[in-house]
């Protein structure tokens, strides 16, 4: 089996949209795939417990809990490493994984491990994408999932959803716009992905 552990900081909405068309589609008969696992580096994420609803394993690694280790975005890494090689994955999905993540660790899972990122890359990494997008009076706006690279929000582009930006648009409101077409990006890329593993 195939086994996906995908990372989140927050709603999981992405996470339980993959989720969901991996039973629907019945990944596991037709890629030999499932989601094992999700983990989270906040205890408070709400997606945990919709993780758990779908009966989902999870794990919190509380970035917080190495502030005062000597390199603590290295010891993050190497926590995080343990717990999601302890799931033994074919792919890691960061879905709303909010940390920069060291080299170690992007280099330790290569080729298997992928991004969501809510702008149309290379336009606007980094944050606050909705409200740049704005600013810069783009017609549209959108999300790109990628393989993840040491350069953060770089590496080669798997797929992207376009949406227009439309008059009186709001920061909010165009993320709203952006986030109902990431959940229909991300499975379909995940998914064409898993025919290649
Ligand atoms: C999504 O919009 C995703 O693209 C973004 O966070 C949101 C997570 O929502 N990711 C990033 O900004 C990564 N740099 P979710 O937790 O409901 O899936």
């Amino acid at each position: 089996m195939k086994n996906i552990v995908i990372l989140i900081s927050g709603g999981g909405s992405n996470m339980a949209a993959i989720v969901r068309t991996s039973l629907r589609d019945d990944w596991a008969r037709r890629f030999g795939a499932k989601v094992v696992a999700v983990v989270s580096n906040k205890a408070s994420a709400p997606g945990l417990e919709l993780a758990r609803a779908h009966g989902l394993a999870t794990a919190v690694v509380e970035h917080k809990a190495f502030a005062a280790a000597p390199d603590p975005r290295a010891a993050f890494d190497a926590e995080l490493a343990k717990v999601v090689d302890g799931y033994e994955p074919a792919l890691v999905v960061l879905a709303g994984f909010m940390r920069i993540l060291t080299p170690g660790f992007v280099e330790r899972y290569t080729g298997r491990m992928v991004n969501i990122h809510p702008s149309l890359l290379p336009a606007f990494a980094g944050l606050n994408t909705y409200q740049r997008a704005l600013d810069a009076g783009c017609c549209f706006a959108g999300a790109t999932v990628h393989q993840v690279i040491t350069e953060l929000d770089h590496g080669p582009i798997l797929g992207q959803a376009v949406v227009p930006v439309l008059p009186g648009d709001t920061a909010q409101i165009l993320a709203a716009r952006v986030l109902t077409q990431e959940h229909l990006l991300y499975p379909r890329v995940i998914a064409d992905l898993l025919q290649k593993l």
